[in-house]
């Protein structure tokens, strides 16, 4: 599976041909100047909560692309309001079949508000299972025990977790967060994106290999195969 990083927790996983973006956050990332916006398509868009890091250019991708905006359903009310009909509400423990696979939204520890102040609703995340592959995407999340639930639902061969501390997990707690949904392969988002969540990427690694297992800090704008 081709999986993209363009900063924060945006990010682009390829299945059977279709393109799924997470989070779009890019032309307002400091860290992402050298992505142009206008070079990344979607088939669909996956949004995790209503925080401007997660929706920045949620509007502009979903009306050039034509993607399928998918998120709770109180994001998806939101988007309506701004033009987009292109959507597709889901609430917690509810899942749906794709043309690309089965998406499952979970809950995550966090909050959710969208950038003009309307509720977002709860922020959540998802659980992502195809014929090429199962993933799990926390979102901005706080470590939890219903994390214990993801293996129930999925063998993971990878998950996207925050590793970036003060608003969500930090590195310790990502790690007790693998354990808990029995994945060794974990990719780190939503860090050095701002002076708060600047992490020492060296010592993060360190500590995951010390539980056995593997975090990747995946570089912007490349693509790596999972
Ligand atoms: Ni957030
Ligand atoms: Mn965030």
């Amino acid at each position: 599976m081709l999986f993209t990083y363009y900063g924060q927790s945006c990010f682009l996983v390829e299945i059977s041909g279709k393109k799924i973006l997470f989070d779009p956050f890019i032309s307002q990332n400091p860290l992402a100047k050298h992505i142009d916006l206008q070079s990344v398509e979607a088939d669909y868009i996956l949004v995790s909560h209503g925080h401007g890091d997660h929706v920045g250019d949620l509007l502009e991708l979903a009306r050039r692309t034509g993607a399928l905006v998918v998120g709770a359903y109180e994001i998806t009310e939101w988007a309506g309001k701004q033009g987009l009909q292109h959507t597709h509400p889901m609430n917690f423990g509810g899942k749906k079949d794709f043309d690309f696979g089965t998406v499952k939204f979970v809950h995550a520890m966090h909050s959710s508000v969208l950038p003009d102040g309307t509720y977002g609703g709860n922020p959540g995340g998802f659980v992502v299972t195809s014929a090429e592959g199962n993933f799990y995407y926390s979102g901005d999340t706080s470590l939890m025990m219903d994390m214990q639930l993801i293996p129930r639902y999925a063998k993971l061969d990878f998950a996207i977790l925050p590793v970036g501390d003060n608003f969500t997990m930090g590195v310790e707690d990502a790690v007790i967060a693998a354990e808990f949904i029995q994945c060794g392969k974990i990719i780190g988002v939503h860090f050095d994106t701002f002076p708060y969540i600047k992490i020492d990427h060296q010592e993060a690694r360190q500590k995951f290999e010390a539980a056995g297992l593997s975090l990747t800090l995946p570089e912007i704008g490349k693509t790596i195969n999972l």
